[in-house]
């Protein structure tokens, strides 16, 4: 086992107890918790160098500059990109899917264009792309999963031609677990359309080594908060030449070059994306993550999550009337474990295990037309990250054999 249970220490809020248990958390996907170097680097931001960037003469703005613009290195180096100008600093991976929809979409499609998607997508890849459908009159077309929770690529074959104007895929599903081989469909979107491919990359980057370099991907969007830094801060990464031709989805300070009553020119990339006052302190604390991260090594995190998710999978199999709903071949997966326990409603499970101090999601995940797919109106969902061990998924396992019984499952 890739142990990484010393790392447990670093996260203050693992010592909790809730209703006299120690709290095991189990809902990273939905946000992770954060290292003590995360909340130090922004509390100390705070306290001794904080101020708005790009605008003073005067000494702590060229050092909060300084700092930001850090973040921006730092973040280029994590996924490998040619150069510090092509990560924008956006809220989320929400705010970055929506500003591609609003500008590349707008600009790029006609009616009888078609906007590709696939059946696991978050409502954050998803609902973008059906404003900009309504609005340009493409179509959006979605990718069917196999009967092992898998992109259909046969399908994906089929569907890709030069209608396709946008391909936008989850790199990893937030309900299933999923990663799709992203190398692969570029191949394909590539080879069959003069497609752009754009990647959700929210649940794959906190958890995978990504180099958008050999990715294969036109654009890739992540949040800092998934993967152990802040809320308020995500990224767009687009390759530069992308990046030079789009317009800008928001107008304010600081994404200008000129100003007239009129019209206005735009600051060069990535300011052009960046208007207003960004969120200084949480790139920082992203910076953070970030170097967190590296230390560990991201092959490392991914052992980790591979060895968990195998362990889990395996306890889990041992729990009558629990249905799994993801990959069983672990390495076509990450460790985002979504299932149903006979009969009883998700949420009943969640506060079950709630009460033995155990947090898991319960719900649709922010996925229903996945939910429908799989003739669903929820699941319980446990996932992982570093600061998870054996002892956690033992946890779960026997809260939900208290489920069970709770429910009178273990009575027929
Ligand atoms: C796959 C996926 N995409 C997008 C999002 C949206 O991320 P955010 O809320 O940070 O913008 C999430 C969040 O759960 C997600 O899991």
């Amino acid at each position: 086992m890739t142990d990484l249970s010393h790392l447990r220490r670093d996260f203050p809020i693992l010592r909790r107890e809730d209703y006299g248990h120690p709290v095991v958390f189990l809902d990273s996907a939905a946000s992770a918790q954060k290292p003590v170097p995360v909340l130090e680097s922004m509390d100390r931001f705070y306290r001794s160098q904080y101020a708005n960037v790009h605008r003073g003469a005067y000494k702590l703005s060229q050092e909060a500059t300084e700092a930001y613009e850090d973040a921006r290195r730092r973040v280029a180096s994590f996924v490998n990109a040619g150069s510090p100008d092509e990560i924008i600093f956006t809220k989320g991976t929400t705010t970055a899917l929506n500003g591609l929809a609003s500008s590349w979409g707008i600009d790029h499609l006609e009616p009888g264009d078609r906007i590709v998607l696939s059946l696991m997508e978050h409502h954050a890849n998803l609902v973008p792309w059906q404003l900009i459908a309504k609005r340009t009159g493409a179509e959006l077309v979605y990718i069917p999963l196999t009967s092992e929770f898998e992109l259909d690529l046969n399908a994906l074959r089929a569907t890709i031609d030069q209608r396709v104007k946008i391909v936008s895929l989850t790199g990893m599903s937030n309900v299933l677990g999923t990663i799709p081989p992203i190398q692969q469909i570029s191949a394909i979107v590539h080879a069959q359309s003069e497609a752009i491919l754009i990647v959700d990359g929210a649940q794959l980057v906190p958890h995978l080594p990504v180099d958008v370099q050999s990715f294969g991907a036109d654009f890739l969007a992540f949040s800092a908060h998934k993967m152990l830094g802040p809320t308020g801060i995500g990224v767009l990464w687009g390759k530069p030449e992308l990046l030079e031709e789009m317009e800008p989805w928001e107008g304010g300070g600081e994404m200008i070059a000129t100003v007239g009553l009129y019209e206005s020119t735009w600051a060069p990339v990535p300011q052009k994306f960046e208007a207003g006052t960004p969120p200084i302190a949480e790139a920082v604390g992203l910076a953070a993550a970030v170097h967190y991260l590296e230390e560990i090594g991201m092959e490392a995190v991914r052992s980790h999550d591979l060895e968990l998710t195998a362990y889990a999978l395996d306890r889990l199999s041992e729990v009558p009337d629990l249905i799994q709903y993801g990959p069983t071949d672990v390495t076509a997966r990450g460790g985002v474990i979504s299932f149903t326990l006979g009969d009883v409603h998700p949420h009943d499970i969640a506060t079950i295990l709630d009460s033995r101090g155990i947090s898991v999601r319960a719900g649709h995940h922010c996925a229903k037309p996945l939910m429908a797919d799989l003739c669903l109106a929820a699941t319980a969902r446990a996932s992982f990250h570093v600061y998870n061990g054996r002892e956690d998924v033992d946890a779960l396992i026997a809260g939900l054999h208290e489920a069970r019984s709770l429910f009178g499952l273990d009575e027929g």
